[in-house]
């Protein structure tokens, strides 16, 4: 990928402030001239994030997680470095210029994504409603309950059994190789050639919360297979960072939101008056997908299908959920499989009143761990309190356990101070052990094992600090960067021994020499986000000790002495090879 030049970088970090984008993910607090918060990375009581206004930059003592405002981003909601920049210079009106992608490798703009999906949903909406060859799929879509207007609000159409849809969009200018990276068409593995991907299907597209037209789905209306059709991931469309009807359910969800396995569900619910309802796209609910719903609103409540399937996928839901601090409840539905089915049976009173008798998540959860022992037997019931135990020991406040094991101690008949006992003794437990692993880490981190983001710091442990040193000035103080390419202070990557160290060096001078400015912003598309956290964490570390010439110029002696002992004790092993081969020749 090309690199995103830095006067774009500048541009884009100059309109948006970094504490104005992490206080949209958690609260800042000022602390002189700096700001912390708890970090959003890794769970914690005391906070340890801090981000610096000045620098623009962020760093977590605690885990490590560090970078600019772009970084910060790629983190949070789990974007690729070009994917992040496009999303902040889109809030501030900056314009990115289009990635030509790799020789040989064509991209489609997205912009002109967007436009060929929302003309594929125009064309089939219009084959839905002609008079002749939408009749049937009309009259599966009236069958199911799906009224005119719900079947327009939510953009329904029909994709005829046959190739009018590509035949359409090419007349429209739109070429095979555009519809195939919209996934509207896929290549053939038998023949080679591009087909209409989705065929005899009632097609149901997928909306983003900016209005735009971005995947679809496609249902079947007989028995065959697959039942749902689903776009894959596209340059416009990652099915794990989006959810069905969340452009419509985002204005009515400050307090709860409806989380449905399938479109028909949600369908149903916003046509009933549940305009709250999402679906995930056919996947299991993602961490990503946690997060924006956390952005929403305050309550998730789980409708999944009542089988075991749907019950995995509930535990694993909750999870994620009440990670993003979300009040999570889980509604089991008597006599219907699913919302969809319930509301036709029952009708949408029946589901209000289901709705506010969805358990919390706990009692749920005692209602499932008791499911899974015979607990009318004592080896049965002490085995499923011992799970309740683990269960509390792992979860919030104390305030809370004092109420669930209220709620364990009625639910399975034994004293609260039993349970109680049990809890405080896998809690003291569970401390013991994390003590001990946290003691060998900060070991082995001291002795340099087990350095993730620079391997070669294990054996080249003196060179590795004194790169440290080297490169943390160099990205806090360009001025340097400046000398560097110049020439005026000789340095070159060869002078770096570790490879991460070699990379970061390549990098900054690469960027420097293109843009004659530097900006940490502008090497992140080259490094992993550990890797951007560690490049920032090095000038941070360095901002601390202070600036100064000789500071620099000492470094630098310092590095390119370590590498010349590095190298002569190389050369002496070499020599030490060739008087050994030479005595050995000598010899015979
Ligand atoms: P109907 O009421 O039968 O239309 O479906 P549903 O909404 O009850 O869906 P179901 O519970 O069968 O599946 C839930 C979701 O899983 C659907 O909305 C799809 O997104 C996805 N899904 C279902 N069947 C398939 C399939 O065959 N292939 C793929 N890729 N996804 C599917
Ligand atoms: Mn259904």
């Amino acid at each position: 990928m090309a690199r995103i030049p830095v006067s774009v970088i500048e541009e884009i970090k100059e309109r948006c402030l970094i504490e104005d984008v992490v206080s949209r993910y958690v609260s800042l607090k000022r602390a002189g001239s700096n700001l912390t918060a708890s970090c959003p990375f890794h769970s914690e009581r005391t906070p340890s994030f801090v981000v610096f206004p000045a620098t623009q930059s962020f760093y977590c003592f605690g885990c490590g997680a560090g970078g600019d405002v772009i970084s910060f981003l790629m983190r949070i909601e789990n974007l690729e470095y070009p994917e992040a920049i496009r999303r902040l210079a889109e809030t501030v009106g900056v314009s990115v210029p289009e990635d030509d992608g790799a020789p040989g490798e064509r991209t489609v703009p997205r912009k002109r994504l967007f436009e060929m999906n929302t003309e594929a949903a125009r064309f089939y909406r219009g084959m839905l409603f002609d008079e002749r060859i939408g009749a049937e799929a009309r009259r599966y879509l009236s069958g199911r309950g799906l009224s005119q207007a719900v079947i327009k609000r939510f953009g329904l159409g029909f994709a005829p059994d046959d190739f009018s849809m590509s035949r359409h969009m090419r007349s429209l200018g739109y070429t095979e190789d555009e519809l195939v990276t919209g996934f509207l068409m896929k290549v053939s593995e038998r023949t080679g050639k591009p087909y209409d991907l989705f065929r005899g299907r009632v097609m149901f597209p997928i909306i983003d919360t900016s209005g735009r037209v971005i995947a679809f789905g496609g249902r079947v209306m007989n028995g065959t297979e697959p039942k749902y059709l689903n776009s894959s991931d596209t340059p416009v469309f990652k099915k794990s960072r989006n959810l069905f009807a969340l452009n419509y359910a985002k204005d009515n969800c400050s307090e709860e939101m409806i989380l449905c396995e399938g479109y028909m569900d949600v369908i149903s619910l916003h046509a009933a008056g549940f305009g709250n309802a999402v679906a995930t796209l056919g996947t299991a609910l993602t961490p990503e997908q946690a997060r924006i719903l956390a952005k929403y609103t305050k309550r998730v409540i789980l409708t999944y299908d009542s089988d075991a399937a749907g019950q995995r996928a509930d535990e694993r839901a909750i999870g994620l959920l009440s990670e993003v601090g979300l009040d999570v409840r889980v509604l089991k539905l008597n006599g219907a499989k699913d919302p969809d089915e319930f509301i036709k049976k029952y009708g949408p009173d029946a589901f209000r009143e289901a709705l506010s008798g969805s358990s919390t998540t706990f009692r749920y959860k005692l209602g499932s761990i008791a499911g899974k022992h015979d607990i009318s037997t004592e080896e049965g019931k002490i085995r499923a309190l011992r799970e309740v135990s683990e269960y509390l020991a792992g979860t919030g406040s104390e305030v809370e356990r004092e109420i669930y094991i209220g709620q364990a101690s009625d639910f399975f008949g034994v004293s609260r101070e039993s349970i109680k006992n049990d809890v405080s003794l896998i809690i003291k437990k569970r401390r013991y052990a994390k003590k001990k692993t946290e003691a060998a880490d900060i070991a082995r981190e001291a002795a340099g094992f087990g350095d993730r983001v620079n391997r070669d710091k294990l054996t080249q442990l003196r060179t590795a600090s004194c790169e440290e040193s080297v490169l943390g000035m160099l990205i806090a103080y360009p001025e340097y960067i400046k000398e560097v390419v110049e020439g005026k202070t000789a340095l070159t990557a060869d002078d770096f021994g570790t490879e991460f160290g070699r990379r970061v060096f390549t990098a900054v001078t690469d960027v420097y020499r293109e843009n004659g400015a530097f900006d940490v912003g502008a090497v992140g598309g080259d490094f992993t986000p550990d890797e951007l956290s560690r490049i920032v964490k090095l000038a941070i570390g360095r901002e601390k000790l202070g600036n100064g010439r000789e500071v620099f110029d000492e470094n630098v002696r310092a590095l390119l002495a370590e590498r010349e002992r590095q190298r002569s004790k190389e050369d002496d092993a070499f020599s030490a090879i060739m008087r050994l081969r030479e005595k050995n020749n000598g010899n015979t």
